[in-house]
């Protein structure tokens, strides 16, 4: 129904503004930001502009999530396999989040964004680290969309470390192996505050996960396109979301 009423308004131009039904927008959703490099190669640029120009696409993303009512915004940044990259274009993305936060820190306070960081910490430069802190607790107290940047994140690392914490809870007495759930193991997780994702988006055509959150996404409902991050636009976004709204969710049951 609604892809028939959405085809319909798509015919008359210009394409409207966002129109996905305002009950059952997807509280969490997750992107894996790919296809910089590729976007840039295309047309003749170094990956590094590719990368700037995702940049954009970060701050486009985030005002229509917003504006959609999306609770939770989580975006891969940079992967734990990210630094077998050549050294330049490591250290052009490590310096990303410093250029993002600065030009964009007073309208993410305007739309009362949440920022935080999820990943490990000590491999990042002191800069890096610098200016999410202050990011952080600049936009602590904010209310709205919590806005969680992936950076030097990988899943295997980040359930190993849940592992090894729970086993030497287990070994110093306070946790027995019985009492070992589902509950146990999220809270363990550096997505301890936040709900697993409802949608996963991923962009360049790539249909894999790539090491992000394989715990939380067990049930969350996927969504790939072709485009690449740098062209992913306020539309697109859109689509994603009334995709999810037309699927069924089942979790095993019927
Ligand atoms: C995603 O774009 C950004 C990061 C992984 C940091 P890529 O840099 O992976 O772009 P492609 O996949 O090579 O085109
Ligand atoms: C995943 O993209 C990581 C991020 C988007 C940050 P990659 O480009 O690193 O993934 P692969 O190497 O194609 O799987
Ligand atoms: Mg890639």
């Amino acid at each position: 129904m609604i892809s028939r009423l959405w085809a319909k308004f798509s015919k008359s131009s210009p394409r409207p503004a966002a129109q996905p039904q305002s009950g059952n927008v997807p509280k969490h959703v997750a992107v894996i930001m790919d296809g910089n490099g590729r976007w840039a190669k295309d047309r003749g640029l170094p990956r590094i502009a590719g990368h700037h120009s995702g940049m954009k696409a970060v701050k486009r993303i985030t005002m229509a999530a917003d504006r959609l009512g999306v609770e939770y915004l989580t975006l891969y940044a940079f992967s734990t396999e990210n630094w077998k990259r050549p050294k330049d274009e490591v250290d052009f993305l490590m310096k990303l989040p410093q250029q993002f936060l600065e030009i964009e820190i007073d309208d993410l306070m305007e739309k009362n964004v949440q920022v935080r960081v999820m990943g490990h910490r000590e491999d990042l430069p002191s800069f890096t680290i610098k200016a999410l802190d202050e990011a952080m607790s600049k936009t602590a107290n904010n209310t709205g969309l919590v806005l969680t940047f992936a950076l030097n994140y990988g899943s295997r690392k980040e359930m190993l470390e849940a592992i090894k914490e729970i086993a030497a809870d287990v070994q110093e007495g306070r946790l027995t192996c019985d009492q070992i759930d589902d509950h146990v193991m999220s809270s363990h997780l550096l997505t301890r505050d936040l709900p697993d994702p409802d949608l996963l988006i991923r962009t360049s055509g790539e249909l894999r996960l790539s090491n992000f959150m394989l715990w939380q996404l067990a049930y969350s409902e996927m969504w790939f396109t072709d485009v690449y991050w740098p062209e992913f636009s306020e539309t697109h976004f859109e689509e994603a979301v009334q995709e999810y709204q037309r699927r069924a969710r089942r979790y095993g049951g019927l």
